[in-house]
């Protein structure tokens, strides 16, 4: 079996979630919205997926929002607080490393009038907490920042930064917490946060399922029209099965968290001390502030997709960075707004480990990684001085 170390991209759905789902996706099948016995049963575990999501954000079930996943959650809470906004100021602050899911969707409110300011980050990936200060003028309505990077793993300051857009009066703060969710805790009370969004295949739930919260008194418009689902912000039959698995594997992610992060950050340190000794490679993101089973370098000198695919070959799964991006020739915009020179970021690889990666695992990976890398910018520095091969014996 190959070794995967993709987790950043998708987990695989844990046994506890599916067997949650199972009777959902066949005897009790019922629609939420019925009134007869079917749809009362339906509603009540649907009630139940919410305060049980809501119990491990210390949040109250009536702030949460089911979506088909974190991409939907990013969209409902930027284009939601943004339309609901529109009276009060049209800027909107959010950072230059933020997932497309956030970046693609300011870029489209862009479109309708809104301004948005994408603050610089250091040479880790973080943002400046003074600098959010410093953007939000008295026509801001909205900030957005992540908890925690997908390439680079690098985790932001948000409760500073939820200090500093508390000193506004009437600025939202968005945390898109997809990434971060299984292994950074999260109490939005404590966080300071009044959107959040969470995705659960990141943390061995199904595809296809997420949730956002919006603190009471957080006024979003719904972005899609129909039924008065989910309290009127997200129009459709919910997915009842994929609620119980995201909230089924949520509070098991939570409660196993201290154990998985302490393991997950002695295998990637493991795994990130055998391949950075290979010359010209450099870890990516914060060296402490990060998640815990995400390794991300650059090599130099070497093309990352091609070094994943011969990682492949030798039977290891993993990324140069987003999996949404994979096959296009973009280099990251995440090492670019870090400083990264683009024949730098064009290196890059991300190795993320999860909670079902063991320790015999890395050992195999760290037998085989290195030497790949090694072996990939050998090859390529050797083409770069002899493109045409003249050196080479016939
Ligand atoms: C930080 C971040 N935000 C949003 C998303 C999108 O989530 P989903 O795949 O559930 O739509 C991802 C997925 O990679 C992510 O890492």
């Amino acid at each position: 079996m190959p070794i995967y170390l993709d987790h950043a991209a998708t987990t695989p759905l844990r046994r506890e979630a599916l067997d949650a789902m199972l009777p959902y996706l066949t005897e009790q099948f019922g629609n939420p919205s019925s009134a007869h016995s079917y749809g009362r049963a339906a509603r009540a575990a649907l009630d139940e997926a919410h305060e049980r999501v809501a119990r491990c954000l210390g949040a109250d079930g009536r702030e949460i929002v089911f979506t088909s996943g974190g991409t939907e959650a990013n969209n409902l809470a930027l284009k939601g607080a943004a339309w609901a906004g529109k009276a009060r100021g049209h800027r909107i602050v959010s950072s230059s490393v933020e997932h497309h899911g956030v970046g693609h969707t300011l870029r489209y409110l862009e479109k309708f009038g809104f301004e948005v300011v994408e603050l610089p980050v250091d040479r880790y990936g973080r943002v400046d907490p003074a600098e959010v200060d410093a953007a939000i003028t008295d026509r801001t309505i909205l900030v957005s920042i992540m908890l925690a990077n997908n390439e680079v793993g690098t985790i932001q300051p948000v409760a500073e930064i939820a200090a500093a857009v508390r000193t506004h009066k009437d600025v939202l703060l968005h945390v898109d917490a997809v990434q971060a969710a299984p292994y950074v805790e999260i109490d939005v009370g404590r966080l300071g946060a009044d959107l959040v969004s969470i995705g659960a295949h990141k943390f061995e739930g199904p595809k296809g399922a997420g949730a956002l919260y919006v603190r009471h008194g957080t006024h979003i418009l719904a972005q899609q029209q129909g039924g008065t689902q989910e309290r009127h912000r997200r129009a459709g039959t919910e997915n009842l099965a994929g609620a119980i698995g995201l909230a089924t594997a949520y509070e098991l992610a939570c409660a196993e968290r201290a154990e998985t992060v302490a393991r997950l950050k002695r295998q990637r340190e493991r795994l990130a001390k055998a391949v950075l000794v290979v010359p010209g490679t450099e870890l990516t993101g914060h060296p402490r502030q990060r998640l815990p089973g995400l390794f991300s370098m650059v090599a130099r000198d070497t093309d990352g997709a091609s070094v994943a695919m011969a990682l492949d070959l030798e039977g290891i799964a993993c990324s140069v960075g987003s999996a949404c991006t994979t096959g296009s020739t973009e280099v990251s915009h995440v090492l670019t707004a870090m400083g990264y020179p683009e024949e730098e970021a064009r290196g890059a690889l991300r190795l993320s480990l999860g909670r079902t990666t063991t320790d015999d695992e890395i050992a195999r990976a760290c037998a085989i990684v290195p030497g790949v890398v090694a072996s990939m910018r050998v090859g390529a520095l050797a083409l770069a001085a002899d493109p045409l091969g003249q050196g080479l014996p016939a």
